[in-house]
């Protein structure tokens, strides 16, 4: 049988400050801590998948500097298949955060994340296609070359999972949509993917709907701490969303995505694998960090259990 989920995407430097208000523009202003890590939209979900308990393999790129060495170290520690990341010239990924007030903000400078390429597909897809049996993606790195990933992992007969963050510029080409098997939008991707402005469960479940009448096999919008909306061919539900109170929410969209394609690889039903991706994305935004803040399969379960015990 097929297993793992192969995740093709971003690889990333965080550099974080941490302080009690975000600064005025041009003013400096004294932080209270830092933090440098493995973060990007792709290894963050692909470290997610592995601590989910799955195979993760990464498909991506770091440069040729001190950033690469911290990245693949935590990707590598993590347990991450590192068969299919390429180091190419020039700097790795960045992601310059700020976080004030459990709100984060990003600057990403691409770096080596864009010389992700064809070849490089192609060559992870031989080697990997007929295995795992998951594709994860983004949209982090080279438009042409997601569109390429959701091709070649809709021949390979792989589940195809698009989380479409960051929020895109521009919608995706039409022709995908029938390639996807989910898409994972919060509010402000999924209103810029179908101009539906969404605000709200109705709101999500008309883009959703969007979505699903394009070709997509099931959608779901997350509403930030209103829960989700899934929408597919057979209706729309609902899902509520865990209480936290966040001290971080760097990472919490990719914690949901790749506890998603662990438990979906593992065949789970989409609602029950939405509910532990919930639960993951919950554990996440209670602790500093990106890829350091992920919840591993045990916590998900022990969260769940503790929901249970206590009837909520
Ligand atoms: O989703 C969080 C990630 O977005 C961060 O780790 C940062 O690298 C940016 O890519
Ligand atoms: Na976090």
């Amino acid at each position: 049988a097929r297993d793992g989920v192969l995740v093709v995407g971003s690889i990333n430097a965080d550099v974080t400050a941490y302080s009690s208000r975000l600064p005025r523009p041009g003013e400096t202003f004294a932080g209270e801590s830092f933090a440098l890590g493995l973060g990007g939209k792709g290894a963050n979900q692909a470290v997610a998948v592995a601590k989910a308990g799955a195979p993760a393999h990464m498909v991506g790129c770091v440069g040729d500097d001190e950033f690469a060495r911290l990245v693949t170290a935590e990707l590598r520690a993590a347990g991450v298949s590192l068969d299919h990341v390429r180091s190419v010239p020039g700097h790795t990924g960045i992601a310059h955060i700020r976080v004030a007030g459990g709100e984060n903000d990003i600057v990403i400078v691409a770096g080596a994340n864009d010389a992700l390429n064809d070849a490089q597909l192609d060559a992870a897809f031989a080697a990997l296609g007929g295995t795992a049996g998951v594709m994860l993606t983004q949209l982090e790195t080279p438009t042409a070359t997601t569109a390429r990933a959701i091709r070649l992992a809709h021949d390979a007969g792989m589940t195809v999972i698009l989380d479409p963050a960051p929020a895109p510029t521009a919608p995706l080409d039409d022709a995908l949509w029938p390639m996807i098997d989910i898409v994972k939008p919060n509010e402000t991707e999924a209103a810029l993917l179908t101009g539906i402005a969404v605000d709200s469960p109705a709101s999500a479940a008309a883009a959703g709907r969007w979505l699903v009448e394009r070709g997509a096999g099931a959608a779901i919008v997350t509403l930030a701490g209103a829960g989700s909306v899934l929408v597919t061919t057979d209706g729309v539900t609902e899902h509520a969303a865990m209480r936290v109170d966040p001290v971080d929410t760097t990472a919490a969209g990719d914690a949901y995505a790749g506890h998603l394609a662990a438990s979906i690889s593992r065949g789970l039903p989409l609602e029950e694998a939405m509910r532990r991706a919930s639960a993951a994305g919950a554990i996440t935004v209670t602790r500093r960090g990106a890829s350091a803040s992920l919840a591993t399969g045990g916590e998900v379960d022990a969260l769940l259990a503790s929901r249970v015990a206590r009837g909520g």
